[in-house]
């Protein structure tokens, strides 16, 4: 396993582009096993999560190759409907195959998702949103068996304990695209990622209206043909290059950004004193005062991304004042707070609080990554610290960051990889 190693202190400077929504294009990849007809996906970012998805695809029948950021995929063979333990284990988001399976298949057998270090994971309101459909679930050996002689529209309420569900809408939303009449997801997911699969649907020929709000009206339809699709920029990676400049005082232009996706993010750093300049895909970020602390809450889109959490207290960590970071998404998500401390930091977690004093300077320290981004935090606290920092198991950067080594090199930044 290789290790991610930082010299911090560096400002950074200059232009990066951002790679295509991992979080968008893992459902999207999904929803082409809803046609045998071929389909085109551009601005794929090459992670290790896109080619997980890649494999998955190609275990259910269809051929699927990345070359320069498009996927071409079709149908080679009878598609096949059991996504293995195997290559779901290695990836949760694989669970996202289940409605697109059982959609088009009337039938799926799909590996229950493990949880993670950020937190249980479960899938009730999957389930619940596909037996609304009219779909006999069973739980055998580790593996979720749903078949249906017939998918009926339905009105579907997916709230949960945390609010709305990603995946879950992506899943009801593809399962329901092929049923017969109409369905309703009330208290649907929001997320640009969910806009941009239904984007994706419709172009198939799917009948969606109202992604984006609380309440998503999908109308049946025959079938669906393939269609050709670019993926929306990653919101998180943009947000995570917006706090690498600001953490490191440098001056970033940030390319292939929306800045409409990140609107709870740039609030909390302008009312920080960050100095943001937006064009429409585009964001200038020059560090030119010393920033205050705020809170920050993480909630369902719009409000400010979870995945965004980790990387918001690296820099709340060296800015001068208290920050109350609240995680009401996955309230153990703070696997961080342990390594930031490694660094110096001064962190209190209080349940699903972490209150961050923020301190001058951190200092350079191994560390190891947890999960994504956790991952992500660990790097920019590294380009702040004064010394070197090793971040250990950078595989699970890997799996959300395309090119981040050279990214941050062409940035000024002095990061190089070395075997653990
Ligand atoms: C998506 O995961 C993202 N992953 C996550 O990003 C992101 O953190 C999450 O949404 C929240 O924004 C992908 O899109 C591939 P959820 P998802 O269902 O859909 C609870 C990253 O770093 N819940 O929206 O799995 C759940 O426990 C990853 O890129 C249920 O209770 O998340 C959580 O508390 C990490 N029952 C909350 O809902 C369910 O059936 C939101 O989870 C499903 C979820």
């Amino acid at each position: 396993m290789d290790k991610l190693v930082i010299e911090g202190g560096v400002k950074l400077k200059g232009e990066v582009t951002i790679s295509g929504a991992k979080n968008a294009v893992l459902p999207i990849l999904a929803a082409t096993l809803l046609t045998d007809d071929a389909c085109i996906i551009k601005g794929v970012p090459d992670l290790r999560d896109t080619n997980t998805m890649i494999r998955i695809l190609r275990s259910l029948g269809k051929s699927a190759d990345l070359e320069k950021g498009i996927v071409s995929i079709s149908t080679l063979k009878k598609t096949g409907y059991v996504a293995d333990y195997k290559l779901v284990s290695t990836m949760r988001a694989s669970f996202c195959v289940l409605g697109p399976l059982l959609g088009k298949l009337k039938k799926a057998k799909v590996s229950l998702p493990g949880g993670c270090v950020i937190g249980v994971r479960p899938v009730d309101l999957h389930l619940k949103g596909i037996k609304a459909l009219g779909a006999d679930i069973n739980i055998e050996s580790g593996y979720v068996i749903a078949k249906a002689q017939e998918l009926k529209g339905n009105h579907i309420y997916l709230g949960g304990v945390y609010g709305s569900s990603v995946l879950a809408t992506d899943n009801v939303m593809m399962a329901a695209v092929l049923a017969n009449g109409k369905t309703v997801i009330e208290s649907a997911a929001c997320e640009p990622e969910v806009v941009d699969l239904a984007e994706f649907l419709v172009k198939m020929g799917a009948k969606i209206k109202g992604q984006g709000t609380p309440i998503i009206e999908i109308e049946g339809v025959k079938r669906l043909h393939g269609a050709t699709h670019t993926i929306i920029p990653d919101r998180i990676e943009a947000g995570t290059m917006i706090l690498a400049a600001l953490i490191t005082r440098g001056d970033i232009l940030i390319k292939n950004v929306s800045y409409k996706h990140l609107g709870a993010l740039i609030d909390r750093l302008e009312e920080a004193g960050a100095g943001l300049v937006k064009t429409d895909n585009s964001m200038h970020v020059r560090y030119k005062n010393e920033l205050k602390a705020i809170n920050v809450t993480t909630l369902p889109y719009p409000g400010f991304p979870t995945d965004m959490q980790a990387q918001m207290m690296s820099l709340m960590s060296v800015t001068p004042g208290i920050s109350v970071i609240t995680e009401k998404i996955y309230p153990d998500r703070f696997m961080h707070v342990a390594e930031l401390n490694r660094m110096g930091a001064h962190i209190q977690r209080e349940g699903p609080h972490a209150i961050v004093e923020g301190i001058k300077e951190l200092s350079g320290a191994p560390v190891m990554a947890s999960d994504l981004r956790a991952s992500a935090c660990l790097a920019l606290a590294g380009l702040a610290a004064k010394g070197k920092t090793s971040i250990s198991r950078i595989y699970h950067l890997e799996r959300g960051y395309e090119n981040i080594e050279e990214k941050l090199e062409k940035l000024g930044a002095k990061v190089w990889r070395e075997k653990e």
